[in-house]
């Protein structure tokens, strides 16, 4: 583990190991409705090298990405700082006849591969040093591509806020709990407040932390297919609604 890191790092992994158990039930985080599945499906083939590579997915969670890369054809590894999140993955392999080579460690200190292409869904945010472990994965796929995976998760927006209470309140009211957005949903703000991209996500700062890290020929893509399929896949057209953020991918090469 990075020695610089060390400390974030073990209340990171003890914050996920926790979430392990909860994690596939909120909304997005399993991909499991059908149209999202495929949605996802789309957008890895469109966005990754042709099936066969050797995939790195790094903080690949419950491997919601992994597993439909593998499923797609490609050899993928699925790195986690968190053993519990892994095991889901690996369990869910398991059932799905799928390969998965599962590495717990963190995303700064990738295998050596060679890959030919590092994704990540969503975890940029939570990385102390994210310019630092982008720069690891393009040594670890020095001929390869990078397609990142993000969300316009604007933390301190007012109207983000609003949206996110709003759709907190339909859930309560209709009986739908959001199981992931309970006690365990957030970070302690002084965690928070040392990883530089926990505040917001946005295209720019994807692209700033993706060009920093050394990427060449930085291109976004809109992925408009999965907001479409995420907002068909929420229980009702308002939640669909408020739940659903504009969704984009950042594509470089090593
Ligand atoms: C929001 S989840 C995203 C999981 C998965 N990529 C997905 O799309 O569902 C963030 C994941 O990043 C992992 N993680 C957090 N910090 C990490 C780090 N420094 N190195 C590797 N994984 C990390 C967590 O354990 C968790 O599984």
């Amino acid at each position: 583990m990075s020695d610089d890191h060390r400390d974030l790092h073990e209340r990171i992994r003890a914050f996920w190991d926790e979430d392990a158990r909860i994690y596939d039930r909120a909304p997005g985080h399993a991909v499991s409705h059908p149209a999202e599945a495929a949605a996802w499906r789309a957008t890895l083939r469109r966005l990754l090298p042709p099936p066969g590579a050797a995939v790195l997915d790094a903080g690949a969670g419950t491997g919601a990405m992994s597993l439909l890369a593998a499923e797609l054809g490609y050899r993928v590894t699925a790195l986690d700082l968190s053993p519990g999140m892994l095991a889901e993955a690996r369990r869910k392999a398991l059932e799905r006849g799928l390969a998965l080579e599962a590495v717990v460690g963190p995303a700064d200190r990738p295998p050596p591969g060679p890959f030919d292409a590092v994704i990540e869904r969503h975890l940029l945010w939570t990385l102390p040093d994210p310019v630092g472990a982008l720069a690891a994965w393009r040594r670890a796929a020095s001929a390869g591509r990078l397609v990142v995976l993000e969300g316009n998760w604007s933390g301190r927006d007012v109207a983000a806020r609003a949206r996110h209470g709003a759709a907190a309140t339909v859930r309560r009211l209709a009986g739908r709990h959001d199981p992931h957005g309970g006690h365990h949903g957030e970070y302690e703000p002084e965690l928070t407040a040392a990883l530089p991209l926990a505040s917001g996500m946005s295209v720019d700062a994807a692209v700033d932390a993706v060009v920093r890290a050394g990427w060449r020929a930085v291109r976004i893509e809109r992925l408009r297919d999965v907001e479409w399929a995420a907002r068909g896949a929420a229980p009702s057209r308002l939640l669909g609604w408020l739940e659903t953020v504009p969704r984009f991918a950042v594509v470089a090469d090593a």
